[in-house]
């Protein structure tokens, strides 16, 4: 019988190859790497004393650097056991603890209809193929020489060109003998009880054939020809070959490219697949005019732990870009993530490649970001979040998209690092187990100890304030080093000037802690003053000129380092803006803060009146609010008890 593909790759994909071959070989110790899943033999297909049998779980197959065999579980059992290849298929199914398929004519026949089906799709492709080297095909062909393809990439593409006649394919099958009910169960023609006559599906189009995963051909995308067609593409409809949401363009010549290494990518359309083939990205791949569905992410799975996502840099492609990390989300685990690369705004990578070349795209797949980073900033960019019921809610935002992975150990470490992510971004120094608690050691900062009388007993509570303040980034951070959030306001206003003119006043007040940030800022002042705050590269000149251009990098380092994009340059507008004003609020908060405990606490050293004590205690009870919020999301995935104790 024959064995559905899809039931071959499912065994061979559960069964390391290693267990089968590991049967009839040992291992070499020295050269074997088994946490990488790379194994290294004495060659059973020829006699040998030293190893040069290799076989590598990851991609399911062997191969003798001695005598050249390779093959895949199946071939080994075959070749080697002498079975038969359904025992072979029978062997491997047991090891992989899955039936084997019940022989089902039903299945068989509908399997041969198929067949020849897929025969009917070929000479479609070839007669399309034909027609864009005729006279018909002549602007076809000037349209794909304008858009940079060259004939051999047309050709590996097997680009053609329907003609602009309702009837050319249809005769031209027909003549060669296909019946009507297989051009109809093609999808080739459009037919049905309101249509009298059927005509062809595909009219004064670029075709673009569209393989399976074994290559043979079973839908078609076109791309009118005329700026004012109804729809810029078409595909074949939904037949008994085809499924869009199953299908990947590209997927078969992708997973081969992967051989030599690398992950596989996705981007949008049919024309950046291509382009990015012949800019030499072989393992790019693209879904059918839809959004990303749950098969296509499995089928990526299939090719590599981690694709990469590429989307366009604007607003409707990072909506995208959260549509598909929402979507793989609940499956991610080892082995089963994403990472997403954003393009330039404006420029899909079929525009960049042919613009800038292949470095700027290999400079796009380098900046990609985990899954996590993305639903990261999705959360944080819009929001604002200066107070304690703001924070809390981001906590539980992050707490519930954490539960949704359902791989245990996978949704403890976004538990973890989301916990670590909110505790970076507010400041806090805290550990996550460590409260305040361990603050109030007194001594500790070899400070004389409190004064006497009533105050023996608020001295530690004196202590324990001043320590909580020392390990509190509001405070900590603005006295020391770069901080994100100093770094955010400065970074977005220089690669988005845009936003100097619309914060003037702040711009012009802002409070900063770090001195460095503050020579950044004095100099966007000096360019403001003279007029030359209107250009990011006239902001950048004016920071090169105060010498400050070191400073400026390191700034950036941090910001990318941090992850926030958004202040980026490469960003979209509203979303440095979001970014600014968010830091812009924290910060204004946190200096005020700031502010106000040191003259309390200022007030306090000179003196220790009762009055200035409580006033001291006021604000600490203002600060524990912070630190009750922070908490609470430092504590998410804990337990909720852990809430009320702060
Ligand atoms: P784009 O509009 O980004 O087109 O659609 P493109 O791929 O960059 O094509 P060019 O460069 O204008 O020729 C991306 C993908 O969305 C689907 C197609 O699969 C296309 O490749 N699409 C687009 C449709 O299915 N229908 C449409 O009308 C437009
Ligand atoms: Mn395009």
């Amino acid at each position: 019988m024959r064995f559905p593909p899809a039931f071959l790759d499912e065994i061979r994909d559960r069964v390391p190859i290693s267990s089968v071959i590991g049967q009839r070989v040992a291992w070499d110790r020295k050269k074997t790497n088994t946490s990488r899943g790379d194994y290294w033999a004495c060659c059973p297909f020829h006699g040998e004393k030293s190893p040069s049998f290799h076989c590598e779980d990851k991609k399911g197959r062997y191969h003798c650097f001695g005598c050249s065999v390779s093959g895949d579980h199946f071939k080994f059992l075959t070749e080697l056991e002498g079975l038969s290849f359904p025992e072979a298929v029978e062997k491997i199914a047991d090891m992989a603890g899955v039936p084997m398929p019940v022989r089902d004519e039903r299945e068989e026949r509908r399997e041969k209809e198929r067949a020849s089906l897929t025969d009917v799709m070929e000479m479609a492709t070839a007669f399309f193929q034909e027609r864009l080297q005729g006279p018909e095909g002549a602007k076809a062909r000037a349209y794909l020489r304008e858009r940079g393809l060259t004939s051999a990439t047309q050709q590996s593409f097997r680009l053609g060109y329907a003609p602009d006649s309702r009837n050319a394919l249809k005769e031209h099958l027909a003549a060669k003998g296909v019946p009507k009910a297989d051009i109809e169960a093609c999808g080739l023609v459009r037919h049905g009880d309101d249509i009298p006559v059927s005509y062809d599906w595909f009219r004064d189009r670029i075709m673009f054939p569209i393989p399976d995963s074994r290559g043979k051909i079973i839908a078609f995308g076109g791309r009118a020809l005329a700026p004012d067609a109804l729809a810029k593409y078409m595909n074949s409809p939904d037949t008994e070959l085809f499924h869009k949401g199953n299908v990947l363009y590209n997927f078969a010549r992708a997973r081969k490219a992967l051989a030599k290494g690398g992950t596989v990518i996705a981007v949008e359309g049919y024309m950046d697949v291509i382009a990015l083939a012949q800019a030499g990205f072989e393992n790019a791949v693209a879904p059918l005019g839809t959004a990303l569905t749950e098969n296509q992410l499995e089928l990526l799975w299939r090719m590599a732990p981690e694709p990469v996502l590429c989307f366009d840099g604007d607003k409707a492609g990072l909506k995208a870009a959260w549509r598909a990390a929402d979507l793989a989300l609940p499956s991610v685990q080892a082995g089963r993530s994403a990472s997403f690369a954003l393009l330039p705004e404006g420029k899909d990578p079929d525009d960049l490649v042919k613009a800038d070349g292949p470095e700027a795209f290999r400079a796009v797949l380098a900046d990609a970001r985990p899954l996590v980073d993305l639903l990261w900033m999705r959360e944080t960019a819009g929001g604002v979040f200066d107070t304690p019921e703001r924070r809390a809610e981001l906590g539980k935002t992050l707490r519930e998209l954490a539960s949704r992975i359902r791989d245990e150990s996978t949704r403890y470490e976004y538990q973890q690092e989301m916990r670590e992510r909110v505790q970076g971004f507010f400041g806090s120094q805290r550990g996550p187990r460590q409260g305040r608690q361990d603050g109030g050691r007194p001594g500790e900062r070899g400070k004389a100890p409190a004064p006497g009388g009533q105050f023996a007993k608020a001295g530690s509570g004196r202590i324990a304030i001043t320590e909580s303040l020392g390990q509190s980034a509001l405070v900590k951070r603005g006295g020391e080093g770069m901080s994100v959030r100093e770094a955010t306001i400065i970074v977005a206003l220089v690669n988005h000037p845009p936003l100097i003119d619309e914060n003037f006043a702040h711009v012009e007040f802002l409070d900063l802690a770090n001195s460095d940030l503050k020579k950044l800022h004095a100099a966007i002042l000096d360019a403001m003053a003279h007029d030359a705050a209107d250009e990011r590269s006239a902001v950048i000149a004016t920071i090169e000129r105060a010498g400050c251009g070191v400073i400026w990098e390191r700034a950036v380092e941090l910001i990318k380092r941090a992850r926030q994009w958004p202040a980026l340059e490469t960003a979209a507008l509203d979303d440095a803006r979001d970014a600014f004003n968010q830091a812009l609020h924290l910060q204004r908060s946190a200096r005020t803060l700031h502010r106000e405990l040191k003259q309390a606490q200022a007030a306090l050293d000179a003196d220790p009146s009762d009055e200035n004590f409580r006033h001291l205690v006021e604000i600490q009870a203002q600060f524990n609010d912070v630190q009750a919020t922070e908490a609470l999301i430092e504590g998410f995935g804990v337990s909720s008890g852990r809430v009320g104790r702060v």
